[in-house]
């Protein structure tokens, strides 16, 4: 039976626990844990183990802080993962120490983010060089219990996706708030003020997936010549906000790439 294990039962690694086990019902899944407190497996289904224990032929998913994986690949006997699939969802940490850390060049690097708890996260995922095709698909399809996946080949990207991607939903959220503050200054009560906000980024995510829909082709739709959409256009380029959105985005990256170092 094909196994997938788990390390790290925090907010990212218990998410894809559970999708697992609702997502991929014939695989065998394990849960690496030492902390006996959270060791507490998702409703049962997983095993969950206090150390790593190799199987020939395992998908090892990564979900550890990134100041944890030296430790954690200390404590592997040398052979270890010379047989193993390591994907890892650590930020910052480069396939080049995946593998010598690891001992094996069958790594990955993905990055998820935190819609992955609703299903729907958007996930970047990177292989070395030396991974076999069958690798990159058990990957994919391990990561696809959490949302969508793509796959791209060169690592560079990687920073960029941590900040569009492992960073979006909170700057998407940053921006949400001013939305929320409108409509409560409007008279909204709070719980209307969310549900106005939420739908509507649901329905442009939506919409911006219909074939041939752009965000740019989106609003200059909406936008009919001295009508009220137009009025708010004109002021977010008057603020510039397309600008510092840019700039938070680059920050972010630049962020990203420092700690990978
Ligand atoms: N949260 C996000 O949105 C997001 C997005 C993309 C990528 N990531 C990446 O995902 C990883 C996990 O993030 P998270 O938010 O899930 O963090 P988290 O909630 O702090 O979870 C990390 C878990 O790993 C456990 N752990 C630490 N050292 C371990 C070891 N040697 N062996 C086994 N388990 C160990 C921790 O246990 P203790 O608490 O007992 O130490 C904790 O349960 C990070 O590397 C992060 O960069 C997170």
């Amino acid at each position: 039976m094909e196994r997938i294990v788990v390390v790290g039962a925090g907010h990212m690694g218990s998410v894809i626990v559970r999708g697992l086990l609702d997502g991929l019902p014939g695989v065998e899944v394990v849960i690496v844990e030492p902390s006996a407190e959270r060791r507490a497996s998702p409703d049962g289904r997983a095993e969950v183990a206090a150390a790593y224990d190799p199987r020939p032929g395992d998908l090892l998913v990564l979900a550890i802080p990134p100041q944890a994986f030296e430790s954690f690949a200390d404590g592997l006997s040398p052979k270890a993962c010379a047989d193993t699939t390591v994907v890892s969802i650590m930020a910052g940490v480069r396939l080049e120490t995946l593998a010598s850390a690891l001992g094996t060049d069958a790594v990955l690097r993905a990055m998820p983010n935190l819609a992955s708890r609703v299903g729907q996260s958007m996930t970047v995922l990177c292989p070395g060089g030396q991974v076999r095709p069958d690798g990159v698909e058990r990957a994919e399809r391990a990561l696809s219990v959490i949302g969508r996946v793509l796959v791209v080949r060169d690592e560079s990207l990687l920073d960029a996706a941590t900040a569009l991607v492992g960073s979006g939903p909170a700057l998407v959220a940053y921006l949400a708030q001013s939305f929320m503050g409108f409509a409560r200054g409007s008279g909204f009560a709070a719980a209307d003020a969310l549900v106005l906000t939420s739908q509507v980024l649901r329905g442009t995510a939506d919409l911006l997936t219909e074939p041939g829909v752009t965000p740019e082709s989106l609003y200059r739709q909406a936008s009919t010549p001295h009508g009220t959409t137009a009025e708010g256009i004109a002021t977010l380029r008057e603020h510039r906000v397309g600008e510092s959105v840019r700039a938070a985005l680059e920050a972010t990256t630049e962020r990203a790439r420092e700690l990978a170092g």
